[in-house]
């Protein structure tokens, strides 16, 4: 989606953002235009950025954590979800197709419901009966079939041609709603007298990674920052396409079988694995990939030393950031920005 960055450029300053609540609309001129009436909201974003009280320490690192599990669902995911069903609504919408790991199709289920829109979600075989019942708490017609994630994408896609109904998920408006991260990112940090040198991802489909990059240059394409963090993003050894392209040095993605337990990640064949890889090397940034071991035990680390429950997916980025320094990537100077991306209730089976 491009906007009239030039007009935006006229409208926006931090001092103005700061008039507004701290949440994802406080940057609506970044988004697509909506009416006030037209927005669909559950209270998404503003979500806390606090300072490592313990593992940054340890590590002789300022590392701030970005606690996306306090959204409305408990995932980041209803950022893009509150874009993308808004704009269902002024469009018309009654009926949404959305494949699924199963944070996105909690929280489609939810901002449907609130809508008054019916959702049908397509997850795979294995997804966590946590993340299933929230969505049947919603009333979504689930259909649970198919090996992962990617054979659930192409059953949705077959039956959106089929029924003409509206396609959810990592596509442009999901994308256009994830970017009010990096907003609140840079937004917290320069009123904390900071700026993150590396923001730390874990990547999938590669859409957030994608999204996060692409709200950092609007911010300074309209003269808000001067210079921009680095991307670093992670993916799970078992399943780790962008991150074998990035140190190819590819310009394709080759899809892989999925076989890690960070089930959110599990995507062999991302949607946005290409975007993705531009973000990372435009960035000048690092892709890794980190154990299953080492994922588990960041997420113990988070619980206990910070206070923070992720669930698998949701501590790669803190699995990354441990890795590189261990490599000696990241130095006692660095600033990195960890967003922490799911609430551990949504996968509590390895506790
Ligand atoms: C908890 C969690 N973290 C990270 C991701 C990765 O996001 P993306 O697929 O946009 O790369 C997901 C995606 O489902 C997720 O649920």
């Amino acid at each position: 989606v491009i906007y009239d960055y030039r007009e935006i450029k006229g409208k926006v300053s931090w001092q103005n953002f700061r008039k507004r609540n701290f949440s994802h609309w406080r940057y609506r001129e970044f988004f697509p235009a909506f009416s006030d009436k037209g927005i669909v909201s559950l209270g998404e974003g503003g979500t806390p950025q606090t300072f490592s009280r313990f593992i940054g320490k340890t590590a002789g690192l300022r590392l701030v954590f970005k606690n996306e599990t306090v959204n409305p669902t408990g995932s980041f995911k209803d950022r893009g979800t509150s874009v993308e069903i808004s704009r269902a609504l002024e469009l018309g919408i009654r009926h949404v197709d959305c494949a699924s790991t199963g944070n996105m199709g909690a929280s489609v289920a939810a901002y449907c419901a609130a809508a008054g829109i019916r959702a049908k979600v397509f997850v795979p075989r294995k997804t966590a009966h946590e993340k299933i019942a929230h969505m049947l708490a919603h009333e979504a017609e689930l259909v649970i079939r198919g090996r992962d994630y990617n054979a659930a994408l192409a059953l949705a896609e077959r039956d959106y041609r089929l029924y003409k109904t509206y396609l959810m998920g990592d596509y442009p408006y999901r994308g256009e709603g994830e970017k009010s991260i990096s907003f609140e990112i840079v937004d917290s940090a320069l009123a904390n007298g900071y700026f993150p040198n590396y923001i730390a991802l874990p990547m999938g489909n590669g859409t957030l990674c994608r999204a996060v990059w692409k709200g950092l240059k609007e911010l300074k394409g309209v003269g808000l920052i001067k210079r921009l963090p680095k991307i670093l993003g992670f993916q799970a050894e078992r399943c780790a396409p962008i991150v074998n392209s990035f140190k190819a040095g590819a310009e394709h993605i080759d899809p892989v079988r999925p076989k890690t337990l960070a089930a959110a990640i599990a995507v062999g064949n991302p949607l946005d694995g290409l975007p993705a890889l531009d973000a990372l090397r435009e960035s000048k940034g690092v892709a890794e990939a980190v154990s299953d071991g080492e994922i588990l035990r960041a997420q113990k680390l988070l619980a206990l030393r910070e206070g923070i429950w992720a669930e698998p997916s949701g501590a790669v980025a803190l699995a990354g950031i441990l890795k590189l320094l261990k490599m000696g990537h990241l130095s006692r100077n660095d600033s990195v920005v960890c967003l922490i991306t799911g609430h551990g209730l949504k996968e509590p089976r390895f506790y």
